[in-house]
């Protein structure tokens, strides 16, 4: 019987990375550690939170000594690491908070899993969940694989390529068991309404202004949620000792197109006229340092670990838009209060 320790449990891809493993694998014991900031969400696993199997432990990462006492009284033998501060444009205001929470406390639970499972790593693993940022920005051609160089533009991706060079040290210097994964953009139900795709649905829906940054040219590659999810799973179980695997869905958009295909969908599901929402678009300052494009060359784990994934992307983008234009409540839960407040000031001077 498994301990799994999964940390940003409460966010949005922990969230289904946890329902998948309470409901399939109700033999493990899932412990959910989340401290609950702003993008922390316990509404999100409403349907599993009274399951036997699942556990929440409301703990701040930073805290070395709480996750060292954590390992002592529940004797973890398995960690999902998804806690992170992950929006690119509070990184570029507010870099420390990254510094602490995606360095500090990557390198707290690294320190509290070497200790407690001292030299006995038979059955431990430590899979620490990345991003394609990482790499930093494509042009034209190409994509990004397992062995392209680490280029990092924003702290948030820095911070992020920090802590995988620290989990691989861990394994390099001290043989702790681990594997990474490196993910492109996910959409899907239960995000953040500060990332692109929520924070525009809910702005069509309240026919507010869409505001695209620079020319609306970048590129990303969008993979549903619970596809990562699914890969999370198998790379967990399967995955190589040591290995990094890429997941990505080959689903390119650049950021304009996108929006409009949004906008399309949103006027009929809404009964609007053709090119309502489009009327909304509003093209504003450019992110400071915009990655131009990601593409995720996985190859390695569609052939290793037989991954691929389940849905294309017309009907995921459906299925979101449905999700979020049912769940008004979420919606209203998460837009108030302490988000209103970040989203005036993050587009007041654009
Ligand atoms: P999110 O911001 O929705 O959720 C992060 C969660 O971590 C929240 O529940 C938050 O409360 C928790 N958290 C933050 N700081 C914490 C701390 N100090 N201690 C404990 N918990 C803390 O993020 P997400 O989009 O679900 O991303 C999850 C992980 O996946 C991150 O590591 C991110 O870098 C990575 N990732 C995200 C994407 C994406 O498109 N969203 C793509 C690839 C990789
Ligand atoms: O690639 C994986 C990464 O994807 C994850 O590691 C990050 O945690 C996640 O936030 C996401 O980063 P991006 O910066 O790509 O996502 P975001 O939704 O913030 O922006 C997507 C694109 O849309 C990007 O080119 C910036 C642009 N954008 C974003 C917002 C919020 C706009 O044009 N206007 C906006 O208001």
């Amino acid at each position: 019987m498994k301990k799994i320790l999964i940390t940003g449990g409460a966010g949005f891809i922990g969230s289904h990375v946890v329902r998948l493993f309470v409901n399939k694998y109700p033999k493990y014991q899932i412990y959910n550690l989340d401290a609950l900031t702003y993008a922390g969400n316990l509404f999100n696993l409403k349907d599993v939170e009274n399951s036997p199997n699942y556990h929440f432990i409301k703990a701040d990462i930073v805290d070395g000594e709480r996750m060292m006492q954590l390992f002592d009284q529940h004797g973890f033998d398995s960690v999902i690491h998804l806690a992170a501060e992950s929006h690119v444009d509070r990184s570029i205001t507010n870099p420390m908070e990254f510094i602490m929470t995606n360095i500090v406390g990557t390198v707290n639970l690294l320190n509290a899993a070497k200790h407690y499972w001292k030299n006995d790593f038979e059955g431990k693993r430590f899979y620490h969940i990345s991003t394609d940022e990482v790499y930093g920005s494509l042009g034209a051609t190409g994509f990004f694989t397992e062995s392209t160089s680490y280029d990092p533009h924003s702290p948030y991706s820095a911070s992020k390529a920090s802590s995988d060079h620290l989990v691989r040290a861990y394994h390099d210097t001290y043989k702790l068991p681990m594997v990474i994964s490196n993910c492109s953009n996910n959409y899907g139900p239960n995000q953040f309404p500060e990332k692109l795709i929520p924070l525009f649905i809910n702005n069509i829906r309240n026919n507010k202004p869409l505001p695209v940054y620079g020319k609306g040219e970048n590129i990303r590659d969008w993979l549903y949620v619970v596809d990562h999810a699914r890969a999370i799973d198998v790379i967990f179980h399967k995955g190589n000792d040591g290995q990094t695997y890429n997941i990505g869905g080959h689903n390119e958009w650049t950021n304009i197109d996108l929006i409009k295909l949004m906008c399309k969908v949103m006027d009929e599901k809404l009964g609007r006229a053709e090119g309502t929402s489009e009327k909304l678009i509003s093209y504003v300052k450019d992110r400071a340092g915009h990655d131009l494009r990601y593409a995720i060359d996985s190859t390695k784990l569609q052939r290793e670990l037989s991954w691929v994934p389940s849905l294309q992307f017309e009907e995921g983008i459906r299925l979101t838009i449905d999700w979020y234009l049912n769940n008004q409540e979420w919606l209203d839960e998460v837009t108030s209060g302490n988000y209103l407040k970040y989203y005036e000031k993050q587009y007041e001077e654009r």
